[in-house]
């Protein structure tokens, strides 16, 4: 075995591998070289002099959020305001506002604003357990807005970052359909990824967004660049999006709320990862719940994530986005906490390297005072991690 750096002992794990929680009690894990090299019971565990004891805390794996447009500008309270009047997130899209509101502020907005507000949200949710977030751009809508939030993205310090191109989430004023669709496939996703600001390509396919053919094109550009695809689907209405997400071999297929017995028989025989976000499913007021129990019956894997968005999804809690999967979407504790771990690592593509502890993975950790792991979905709003390591170094 490798010499071991560190030794992190006299907790409990889980490891987020094997049935339930993978728990194993009075449990020990080694580290090396930023990698997890042995876990299992305290008594069996190597004999090293660097060690951290951690007095009976429970240890998982660092929290994944694998759905969020974190860097945007200004905030969208006005609207939300109007929502809780009665007015509805497509009839606000509509007469201009929505999407396009934040579009607005975003292109108004300096790198150093968007950098510093998207760091302070970044810290609330690093601050909740999270290790790996995936930050989304679709708030610039023009070449050199997305290429900047992608930019602005990858700067963000505190936990590890996945950055999906969105050019198509809205449709921005005073461009033709046909020419935006053209010009974010041809022309801005290539230099975005020319310049390694692109790790996975997502579109919002939606009667107020994107349809099929437009889709399409993007993901068949997205192919041809050699980089993975997800997609928004089946939120607001059943656009056949799980299907379409599928038949690319879509890493995730994203809300899936109206997703039909067809889209949930594609994703299986994909491997496409089913993204809840119980958070844009609670600010919406929706009452459609995704097709929880087909996706268990045709072991569609789930994961969980905050979509932390100024305009559906507020939201800066994974551990309370795991709460309203529970209460509100009837996932157990234990399916919460893979849909933060385990199952959001395979919606970004990375399940070989974080999301379970286990020797040969990353030590990204968080050590958590708690009694049980379900105490993690419990708490609204309580945030009991004490500890985080990244790579095996403490954060
Ligand atoms: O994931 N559905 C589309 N995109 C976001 C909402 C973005 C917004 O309203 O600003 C979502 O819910
Ligand atoms: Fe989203």
């Amino acid at each position: 075995m490798t010499a071991i750096d560190l030794l992190l002992t006299d907790c409990n794990v889980a490891t987020m591998d094997g049935p339930g929680v993978g728990e194993i009690t009075d449990a020990a894990i080694a580290i090396a070289q930023g990698r997890i090299v042995w876990v299992g019971p305290r008594r069996d565990a190597p004999q090293v002099a660097t060690t951290e004891r951690l007095d009976g805390q429970w240890v998982t794996p660092g929290l994944i959020d694998c759905h969020t447009h974190l860097v945007f500008g200004g905030t969208r309270v006005g609207e939300w305001e109007a929502r809780l009047d009665g007015e509805s997130y497509e009839s606000i899209a509509k007469r201009g506002g929505g999407i396009r509101s934040t579009v607005a502020a975003t292109r108004a907005a300096s790198d150093d604003e968007l950098r510093s507000s998207a760091q302070t949200r970044l810290d609330a949710l690093i601050a909740g357990g999270v290790t790996t977030v995936e930050i989304k751009s679709g708030y610039g809508l023009d070449h050199t807005t997305e290429l900047r939030m992608l930019r602005v993205a990858g700067e963000l310090q505190g936990a590890r970052v996945v950055r999906s191109f969105l050019g198509l989430h809205a449709l921005p004023p005073d461009v033709a359909r046909e020419t935006y669709v053209r010009d974010m496939v041809e022309i801005v996703l290539p230099a975005a990824h020319a310049e390694g600001l692109v790790d996975q390509v997502d579109a919002f396919l939606e009667t107020i967004a994107f349809n099929t053919d437009e889709v399409t094109a993007l993901f068949r550009k997205a192919k041809a660049l050699g980089l993975p695809v997800k997609l928004h689907a089946d939120q607001l209405s059943d656009g056949k999006g799980a299907a379409l997400a599928a038949s690319f071999g879509a890493l995730s297929a994203d809300h899936v709320e109206h997703t039909g017995a067809d889209g949930v028989a594609a994703m299986a025989r994909s491997g496409t990862v089913a993204v809840l976000l119980p958070g844009a499913f609670h600010t919406l007021r929706e009452t459609k719940l995704p097709p929880i129990d087909e996706f268990r019956r045709a072991k569609v894997a789930m994961a969980v994530a905050t979509d932390c968005n100024p305009g559906s999804s507020p939201m800066l809690s994974l551990p309370l986005a795991m709460n309203f999967a529970c209460v509100r979407f009837g996932l157990t504790p234990s399916e919460a906490l893979a849909g933060v771990t385990r199952n959001a690592a395979a919606a970004l593509g990375m399940a070989h390297e974080i999301g379970t502890i286990a020797a040969g993975k990353r030590a990204d950790l968080v050590a958590w005072e708690i009694d049980r792991p379900a105490e993690l979905a419990y708490w609204l709003g309580l945030t009991r991690a004490t500890r985080r390591w990244i790579g095996g170094t403490a954060t």
